[in-house]
């Protein structure tokens, strides 16, 4: 079980795997108002930098479960890096269906609600590791105009304009779940930049490197399009966040 080889070269120099910058990470923990001591399970957790930062920024301890042995290997050696290899701990797992023995103060996907086949089952099973009155972050896209056509779905790399909502859909959805939303911290263009234009840098580096290798074909194909089709559809059109909620 592992993530195919792609991902880790397209996201080989990322630390954060969304839309958030850094500075917009610590914004979301300095949001959510975390304390020392308070323990957090992040499904589908990356390369681990909300955890690693978060635990030393916090004083928070926490679990982090995903499927990409590139990037749990990057998550313990940023733990040892900031100093929190006591607090933190990096599963590799499936997330789908991955439930904590002990209840957590937060639960947390971002970027990744296909695991819980999509945002309704993602909430359920985060929350079936939640303390009674703990807080979810979901990370979830959305459109940021009310009907996108077909060409601008197909853009963005989606089949159908169903798969996601606008903004104000995506919040009245949670409330319709049973959330109260009580915090986000949005993507945008400038964040979603470091996160989509970083990728064409990894990738050029790799492909210079690696001519013969078999996904050399593959990445050239990508690069020949990646920026342009960026540009035309996803940096205009596809808005992305992490929202907070609260049971009701
Ligand atoms: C968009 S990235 C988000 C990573 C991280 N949450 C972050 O924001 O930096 C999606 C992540 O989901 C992981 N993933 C995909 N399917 C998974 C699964 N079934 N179980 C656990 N992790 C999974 C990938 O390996 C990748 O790290």
């Amino acid at each position: 079980m592992d993530l195919p080889r792609i991902f880790a070269i397209r996201e080989a120099d990322h630390r954060i795997h969304n839309p958030l910058t850094e500075h917009k990470l610590a914004t979301l923990g300095a949001a959510v108002r975390l304390r020392p001591g308070q323990t957090l399970l992040d499904l589908a957790c990356g390369s681990g930098e909300m955890l690693c930062t978060w635990s030393r920024d916090h004083g928070i301890h926490g679990t982090g479960v995903d499927i990409s042995t590139v990037f749990l290997a990057a998550a313990e050696a940023r733990a040892a890096e900031l100093g929190v290899a006591g607090r933190v701990t990096f599963v590799h797992d499936d997330a789908a269906g991955f439930v904590l023995p002990e209840p957590v103060d937060v639960a947390a996907c971002i970027g990744a609600t296909w695991i819980g086949d999509g945002l309704p089952g993602t909430l359920t099973l985060l929350e079936r590791s939640l303390k009674p009155g703990g807080l979810l972050l979901v990370g979830e896209p959305f459109w940021r105009l009310d009907q996108p056509d077909q060409a601008i779905v197909e853009g963005c790399g989606f089949k159908d304009r169903d798969e996601y909502d606008s903004l104000p859909g995506l919040v009245e959805s949670f409330g319709r779940l049973g959330w109260d939303v009580v915090e986000m911290v949005l993507a945008d263009e400038d964040s979603w930049d470091r996160y989509a234009a970083a990728q064409w840098f990894s990738l050029r580096t790799w492909l210079d490197a690696n001519l013969d290798d078999e996904l050399a074909g593959q990445v050239r194909a990508e690069l020949d399009t990646a920026a342009l089709q960026y540009v035309r559809y996803r940096r205009p059109y596809l808005g992305w966040g992490v929202f907070a909620l609260r049971r009701r």
